[in-house]
């Protein structure tokens, strides 16, 4: 979707549909006042005639008005007049551009900019509404052209005429955001036979070329040099080659630390040997939405052209099951030194990340963020609000906290105590890598710790955030709007 900022009083805004605001209390919003005027009254007609309702979401659309530009108006209910949350202001704005796309208009002018949101300025709610109308607007067609395609080309964020940089620096972040999203939701919705490690490696290159990033591929032969043991140890049931992608976008200070962003890029997690129950397997195709969202943050950055050192380490293997795969009771060397007990074979993220993240110790990294679709407990906990948030260091925490804040793509932290980390005893190894049925999402965060010691880390489990599953399956881009939030709130300072 193109977007661009209109200045324009909404009457004299041309084109195909302009978007402006009623609450539920039948007030209009500024610019729902100016197109009343207009038009003689006929916006507040249609409210008192109870034709919509002003809830969140509700809409409503109008034809052939006289007295203004634009062909069609649609109102879009904002609920109780007075100071939105982030998350009524993102569902507004979605619902707004939903409704505009299915409509037979190339181009259309969203007024929702306006309302006051609590703590945030016009340039959050710019941004925010660019984000969130590209949101609500992606397909994904490759393999199924939808019945009436759509035509909407253009969309216009009307704003104030004040502050002009700011507003067009916040739609530049709004799209970039949206383009990294967007970069995330296809990689995690295409199938995994296409999706293979080596596709996720072509993808990576892809975007090193068009944004002049630096990358390296590692291949097993490397990765068995470097003592990987647990990270082969998950792909040696696949005939797909398994790949390490390391990617950089270095434009901080020379001699700044970098931030390390890990992605688990499993791309079929069919549990191996310990394998899984077949309704729903096919959502393992999205094990791989933390490598989708370590390239979609990349790119937004990339984009931005971010002032800052941020590399992306992203492991990607199958994990199924064969004559060569590994089985429940082997014990593996991991980079680090530690042996593994591998208990259950289905726990295989932990594998991959544990080798991963002792790889970018060289980076001498400033912290590390690692983004899994780790366990399902992650999901009995928190459902598909909230991303799961552990890790060493309180201040990264409650940095990527405020992030998820802001960006309305929540984390919520779970504890990583000591006690914790007795559940993880191996008769026969350093570690078992698994630690029983409770407090799934601890002790496999538990896990990680065990090699994050020399390191600012966190991890976040998105194994309920990242997908969508049922009739509207489809992937959700999280969290790359939390990342590129953190990121922007480190370049502000
Ligand atoms: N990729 C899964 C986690 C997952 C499951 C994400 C369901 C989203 C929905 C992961 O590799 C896995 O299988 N985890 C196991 C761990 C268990 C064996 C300790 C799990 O959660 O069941
Ligand atoms: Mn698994
Ligand atoms: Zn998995």
């Amino acid at each position: 979707m193109q977007f661009e900022l209109t200045r324009l009083p909404v009457t004299d805004q041309p084109g195909g549909c302009v978007v402006a605001g009623v609450f539920a209390s039948r007030a209009l919003t500024p610019s729902a006042k100016l197109l009343d005027k207009a038009t003689d009254g006929a916006i507040s007609a249609a409210v008192k005639a109870g034709d919509i309702g002003g809830k969140p979401g509700d809409t409503l659309l109008l034809r052939g008005l006289s007295g203004i530009k634009a062909e069609r108006v649609l109102l879009v209910g904002c609920g109780k007049a007075g100071e939105l949350n982030e998350g009524a202001y993102q569902r507004i704005v979605a619902a707004a551009a939903a409704a505009v796309g299915r409509l037979h208009c190339a181009d259309a002018a969203l007024y929702l900019a306006e309302l006051a949101v609590a703590g945030h300025d016009e340039a959050w709610r710019v941004r925010t509404a660019v984000a969130a109308a590209d949101h609500a607007l992606y397909r994904f067609t490759e393999y199924k052209r939808e019945p009436g395609k759509q035509h909407l080309k253009t969309l216009a964020i009307g704003c104030g005429a004040r502050q002009a940089k700011t507003l067009d620096a916040a739609l530049r972040q709004g799209q970039a955001i949206a383009a990294g999203v967007t970069l995330a939701r296809d990689l995690g919705n295409q199938p995994a036979n296409v999706c293979t490690p080596s596709y996720l490696a072509e993808q990576a290159q892809a975007l090193a070329k068009a944004h002049d990033l630096h990358i390296e591929v590692l291949e097993e032969a490397q990765m068995r040099e470097l003592g990987m043991g647990a990270l082969l140890a998950v792909a040696q049931g696949s005939r797909q080659p398994p790949k390490l992608i390391v990617l950089k976008h270095l434009r901080g200070k020379s001699k700044a630390a970098p931030l390390v962003l890990v992605g688990k890029g499993v791309t079929f997690d069919s549990g191996g040997i310990s394998i899984k129950p077949g309704a729903g397997m096919d959502e393992m195709k999205f094990d791989m939405c933390g490598a989708a969202s370590v390239l979609g943050t990349l790119k937004a950055a990339a984009l931005l052209e971010l002032p800052v050192n941020l590399i992306g380490v992203i492991p990607a293997s199958e994990n199924l099951p064969d004559g060569q795969a590994v089985k429940p009771g082997d014990i593996v060397k991991t980079m680090a030194g530690k042996t593994v007990e591998i208990l259950n074979t289905d726990a295989e993220g932990r594998l991959l990340l544990c080798d991963a993240l002792t790889y970018v110790e060289r980076f001498k990294p400033d912290a590390v963020i690692d983004i899994a679709t780790l366990t399902g407990a992650c999901v009995v906990a928190l459902g598909n609000h909230a991303h799961g948030l552990l890790g060493n260091d309180q201040k990264l925490i409650d940095a990527l906290l405020a992030a998820g804040r802001t960006a309305h793509d929540r984390a919520w932290q779970l504890p990583l105590w000591d006690d914790y980390k007795e559940q993880l005893k191996s008769p026969f190894a350093d570690l078992p890598n698994v630690a029983g049925r409770e407090a799934g999402t601890i002790t496999a965060a538990a896990f990680l710790a065990a090699f994050t010691e020399k390191l600012r880390w966190a991890h976040l489990d998105i194994a309920g955030t990242a997908w969508k599953s049922g009739k509207d399956k489809n992937s959700t881009g999280r969290p790359v709007g939390l990342l590129v939030q953190y990121l922007l709130d480190r370049v502000a300072g």
